[in-house]
């Protein structure tokens, strides 16, 4: 029997070649009389985009100023330095120009201006929510985290090492700008690990005990086979376009709800267990998930069989014939199989990452902590399953006792 619901997903998409020509006119429909543009490392400086961008804007002659330096897993500190520089030069738009990082900070600058009476921060440790939020558009750069229409926000405090999310329809996006060739100049594994994290977003609301409908389904199987059909192809020939398209929009319709509709909201374990390996090892988000993805899933899969069987048979193409368990584990490898087919890692080692036993416990302390109580639709997971999960994703021949961390393994660099 499914849920009732209700989908929302206000945010305007302008999809295609040029489409970045149309920020200006875009800006000003919304209002936008002082927009702070944001960017992250320089990748948009270098490809030519942001000064598009800034020429859209002078040519409606709408004042801007920039907050550029956003890294990866968005630190609070340039948060609030967005904060400082939008009061003083009155922003009243927020123009998010990169991936989910810069985006997610283009949000929680967009509450903190709205809100200057409130540290920012009070969101993410969750002692309270917004009631307002700057008006935020985006450019994307990276087809991953599904920020350009998610009401997600990811924001890391440096300072404690916790990794927060906050949720809240008032920072959905006014319109997201996705020219996909602005996404061939990245490296492979940004490439892959954003496929990896737009087929997350969607298994983390397939693998539920909570009711689901046959059209979300539909959707979510469709998904996630086009977007593994594509991650190959762009593996092996990154400029290829139509892949470049069909993966950039998937990234948007994997996390803008649609393929959450009629269920409990999803099971979403692995994403805030990766939260606690990124706030703790700056890893890659998606990376970091296919990391944690298949400890996760050999330890809750009899707690929702009928998900993992039915996975099994559609999305992975697990032949008919044996028994439940036997299907579910077949789907399980061959999942790992695309991983690495993708060169995505499929445990902790393959990461780069070596958490003490210290840290594993310090993380499911913090993970159970971050969860609020929502601990899992296909298993409600303990502080205890955390540890054996992380455990179990360590790999091949490590102790743990001798770890050390490998801080920013974050991958290749660009
Ligand atoms: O900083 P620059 O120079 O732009 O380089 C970035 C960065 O190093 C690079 N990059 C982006 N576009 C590029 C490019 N390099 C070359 N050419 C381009 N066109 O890619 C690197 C990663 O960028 P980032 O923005 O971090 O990637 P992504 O979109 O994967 O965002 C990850 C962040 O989003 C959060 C994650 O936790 C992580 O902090 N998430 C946000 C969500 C949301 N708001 O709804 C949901 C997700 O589950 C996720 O948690
Ligand atoms: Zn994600």
């Amino acid at each position: 029997m499914a849920h009732s619901f209700e989908f929302y997903s206000p945010t305007k998409v302008i999809f295609g070649k040029d489409a970045e020509g149309k920020i200006g006119k875009e800006a000003k429909a919304c209002g936008a009389s002082s927009v702070m543009v944001v960017y992250g490392g320089g990748s948009a400086r270098r490809s030519g985009l942001l000064e598009k961008v800034e020429s859209a804007l002078d040519a409606e002659k709408i004042a801007f100023c920039e907050l550029g330096g956003v890294v990866p897993n968005p630190r609070l500190d340039k948060v609030y330095e967005g904060i400082r520089t939008g009061r003083e030069r009155r922003v009243d738009f927020l123009l998010a120009v990169g991936g989910g990082s810069v985006i997610d900070t283009a949000k929680a600058v967009a509450y903190g201006l709205a809100e200057p009476e409130y540290d920012v921060w009070e969101l993410f440790a969750h002692t309270r929510t917004a009631k307002r939020c700057l008006p935020v558009a985006s450019v994307l750069t990276i087809a991953a985290a599904g920020s350009e229409t998610s009401k997600g926000c990811v924001i890391t405090n440096e300072r404690t090492g916790e990794k927060r999310a906050y949720d809240d329809n008032l920072a959905r996006p006014k319109f997201a700008v996705m020219n996909p060739d602005y996404t061939k100049t990245l490296p492979d594994y940004q490439t892959e690990s954003g496929c990896v994290d737009i087929m997350m977003h969607t298994m983390e609301r397939y693998f539920t005990n909570g009711g689901t409908m046959e059209i979300t389904d539909a959707l979510a199987e469709g998904l996630l086979r086009t977007v593994m059909k594509n991650a190959v192809t762009l593996h092996h020939n990154p400029g290829d376009d139509d892949a470049r398209a069909e993966i950039m929009w998937a990234g948007s319709l994997a996390h803008n709800d649609l393929t959450g509709c009629g269920n409990d909201g999803g099971d979403f374990m692995s994403h805030k267990l990766e939260h606690e390996l990124g706030g703790m090892f700056d890893v890659t988000h998606g990376a970091g998930l296919a990391a944690v993805w298949p400890s996760w899933a050999r330890y809750v899969y009899r707690d929702c069989l009928p998900r993992f069987v039915r996975y099994a048979r559609n999305v992975m193409g697990v032949a008919a014939g044996g028994s439940d368990e036997e299907t579910a584990e077949a789907g399980i490898r061959a999942m790992e199989e695309f991983y690495r087919s993708i060169e995505m890692p499929v445990n902790l080692e393959e990461l780069g990452v070596r958490p003490t036993d210290g840290q594993i416990g310090e993380m499911a302390e913090r993970c159970l902590a971050a969860c609020g109580g929502r601990t899992g639709s296909a298993k409600k997971l303990t502080r205890e399953d955390m540890i054996r999960i992380y455990e179990n994703a360590r790999g091949s021949g490590q102790s743990g006792r001798e770890g050390a961390p490998a801080l920013h393994a974050a991958g290749p660099a660009e």
